[in-house]
């Protein structure tokens, strides 16, 4: 089955299956105005709530809610197409991964996160999101565009000895950690991308909106 989930146009039961890593187990994503599961060679496919008036209309930027209530500590969700376009990754962090994300920044080349394109001024913090055991993401290499592959596991890697989980680009090379920011000496120049988002409920975002916006 293909990674890239179908866009739902208006009046359609929600449709948008999204990939969801599948190094821990597979759960899911309740839609908004409707819960559905397609199973697929035993796994569950999940599905991505939006209010957004059409796909036309998410492609040119309208905010889209993400429900991710199902989402265990240490899992990513994602790569969601559910923004402008772009790929979401949502992150669930343990305190232990938090920890290190404000112990191990020697090796990266903004760990605090000085270049302000890169995200909103509410995740400029050493987890670069609105609150620590949530990361939100736009999940694509700020090289050329790649998607770079979650890799949460602290172990050595083909990539790194030392590895202490993150996202790492295969297509050249590059690595982040677990808050999206770029390691030094790789061909990715910036963190990842945080997009504007709010929170509302303790598990649901809308992606496209910041908190105080109207
Ligand atoms: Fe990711 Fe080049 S596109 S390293």
């Amino acid at each position: 089955m293909s990674n890239e989930p179908s866009a739902a146009e208006e009046g359609d039961a929600p449709s948008s299956p999204a990939p969801i890593d599948k190094s821990r187990r597979y759960f899911l994503i309740k839609a908004t105005s409707a819960v559905g599961a397609i199973g697929v060679a035993g796994a569950a496919v999940p599905f991505v709530g939006s209010w957004s008036p059409s796909a036309k209309a998410r492609a040119a930027g309208a905010p889209v809610k993400i429900d991710f209530s199902r989402l265990q500590v240490g899992e990513r969700l994602g790569p969601i197409p559910a923004w402008r376009g772009k790929p979401i990754f949502v992150l669930s962090r343990s305190a232990d991964t938090i920890a290190d994300l404000e112990a191990e920044t020697d090796k990266l080349a903004d760990p605090n996160s000085e270049n302000e394109a890169q995200q909103p001024a509410s995740s400029q913090n050493p987890w670069r999101s609105q609150k620590p055991e949530v990361g939100i993401y736009v999940g694509i290499c700020t090289h050329l565009g790649c998607s770079p592959q979650y890799h949460p596991e602290v172990e050595a890697k083909p990539f790194d000895a030392n590895w202490k989980g993150g996202f790492f680009c295969a297509c050249h090379g590059s690595k982040f950690d677990l808050a999206g920011r770029v390691f030094k000496a790789v061909p990715a120049p910036d963190n990842l991308q945080v997009p504007p988002y709010r929170f509302v409920s303790d598990s649901v975002i809308i992606v496209g909106e910041e908190e105080g916006a109207a």
